[in-house]
């Protein structure tokens, strides 16, 4: 069996936000920093990095933040900017505050725009989010949109042919998906993305998309219980359900 990474315990904990190696040290010195009940004094020592360590190794009488390798689901609320540095409301604010400061950091796997709301996933794994957002991969993402105008009937072929242009561009659309949900309301699921892709879809058949929700993205659903602004850190099982 390949035997487990180990860290220096201040190293560990500040990649995770936790603070400075000095103040992981101060932590430590007042007793803050304990394994399996134990309290760690030497913030040099090495410690195996396993799986079962978030369970084991507490801070401040708290279990240890998930690990690297960590993604999470965010039900993302309207209004909200998938950018670490504009100004204005950011979704990273959702998440605990020490959480900006980890290495590497926790980025969002592709965007949604300020005015969509729904399934947004953020990871610290670069590879993962390279694979997910590749053109290559085809990773299904479905949107549910509210239109201003009766949907004619004509788009559910139009978005399939792989023939639909869309202003400024020189690269038709792959085949898309539509669902018909009701005369203004519709299931779209589309394998690229295109920036604002959807809404510029449906402009360009006249309408206006008024609301925009992602429900799904591969084999990923956005939990019903999982309510805008709450967020879960997903299971292996979850993850493998996103390249499904
Ligand atoms: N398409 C859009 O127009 N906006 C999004 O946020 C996602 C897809």
């Amino acid at each position: 069996m390949a035997k487990s990474p180990t860290s220096r315990v201040d190293k560990l904990l500040s990649s995770m936000g936790y603070g400075s190696r000095n103040e992981i040290a101060r932590m430590a010195k007042a007793g803050g920093i304990t394994l399996d009940g134990a309290a760690i004094m030497d913030v040099a020592k090495r410690i195996p990095v396993t799986p079962d360590l978030p369970a084991r190794l507490k801070v401040n009488g708290e279990v240890l933040d998930p690990l690297v390798g960590l993604v999470i689901l965010l039900n993302k609320p309207l209004g909200m900017t998938c950018s670490h540095k504009e100004a204005g409301a950011l979704v990273y604010d959702i998440l605990p505050d020490r959480w900006r400061w980890r290495d590497p950091a926790i980025s969002t796997i592709g965007r949604l725009d300020k005015q969509t709301s729904g399934l947004l996933l953020l990871t610290d794994d670069g590879g993962l989010l390279h694979r997910v957002i590749s053109p290559k991969r085809h990773v299904k993402k479905t949107y549910r949109a509210k239109l201003a105008r009766p949907l004619d009937g004509t788009e559910g072929d139009l978005f399939a042919s792989g023939l639909l242009m869309l202003e400024g561009e020189d690269k038709p659309l792959a085949p898309a998906e539509l669902e018909v949900v009701t005369q203004t309301e519709a299931l779209l699921s589309v394998t690229e993305g295109r920036y604002h892709q959807v809404r510029r879809m449906f402009a360009a058949t006249g309408n206006h998309v008024e609301e925009l929700h992602r429900e799904r993205l591969g084999g990923l659903l956005l939990p019903d219980g999982l309510r805008s602004g709450q967020w879960k850190v997903l299971s292996e099982n979850e993850i493998a359900l996103i390249l499904q």
